[in-house]
């Protein structure tokens, strides 16, 4: 879309083609160079890019202008923008895409081209050259991996296995966080997870809920709170 406001058509430039026909074959060029740069596996076909960044220098005598994208969502706007070659600017009302914008616009391009920082032991970086985003990226993994172990060791007691019917055990991949209540009911006392829906899957086949269970009951009697946990639906 970005191309296609930009670069002229040739009946813009009558004195480079003057005729229909001659206007006809240099559109379908251009609609070539289109059809190259949407296909996904041309993502990182540096020939086919730059084929379209000389086509929109060429329009602008080799200063394209800049792109001011004020609703850019997920960035994918000025991204392309920048990848044409243009001064791409982005803003958003909403932070998260304030801060899509930036890890993906702003920020790798100021580190393109370095190695990582992280402490390499040497097994994993070797000798090697750190192309484009590269090294950042090394070190997104690098200190991701490191913030996930680190949570894990710090509160992971927190979040145990699940026990499987067969008596095997299973990392749980999702938890689903509630508020809880004290249940105003004199007789009752117990802690209620405040939860909107007891629904895990509403997809055909693969229907799947949680059914509350109130524990403690017997304790009640003596006054011991009973609290809420949550077993299979059938
Ligand atoms: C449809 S999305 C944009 C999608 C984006 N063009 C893309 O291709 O990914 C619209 C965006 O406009 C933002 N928005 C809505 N009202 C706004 C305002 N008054 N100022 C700035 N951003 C606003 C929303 O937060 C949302 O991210």
């Amino acid at each position: 879309m970005l191309f296609a406001q930009l670069v002229d058509d040739p009946s813009a430039r009558p004195e480079e083609f003057p005729t229909e026909e001659a206007q006809e074959v240099e559109r379908l060029r251009l609609f070539g160079i289109i059809e190259e740069l949407v296909k996904w596996e041309n993502v990182t076909n540096e020939a086919v890019i730059e084929a379209a960044r000389a086509e929109i220098r060429r329009c602008f005598d080799g200063e394209p202008p800049a792109i001011v994208d004020p609703f850019a969502g997920g960035g994918s706007i000025p991204l392309e923008a920048q990848r044409l070659g243009l001064e791409a600017n982005a803003s958003d009302l909403n932070p998260v895409a304030v801060l899509i914008n930036k890890a993906l616009i702003e920020i790798p391009p100021r580190w393109a081209g370095r190695p990582p920082v992280h402490p390499d032991d040497g097994s994993t970086l070797g000798n090697r050259t750190w192309a484009g985003a590269q090294g950042l990226a090394e070190d997104v993994r690098y200190y991701g991996q490191w913030m996930r172990d680190e949570a894990e060791r710090r509160i992971g007691h927190l979040y145990p296995k699940a026990k499987l019917h067969d008596g095997s055990e299973a990392t749980v991949i999702a938890w689903i966080w509630a508020r809880t209540v004290t249940c105003p009911n004199p007789t009752c006392g117990a802690t209620m997870p405040l939860v909107r829906s007891f629904w895990l899957s509403k997809k055909k086949g693969k229907e799947a809920w949680v059914r509350p269970l109130v524990e403690g009951k017997a304790a009640l009697r003596d006054e011991v709170w009973g609290r809420v946990r949550f077993g299979p639906g059938s």
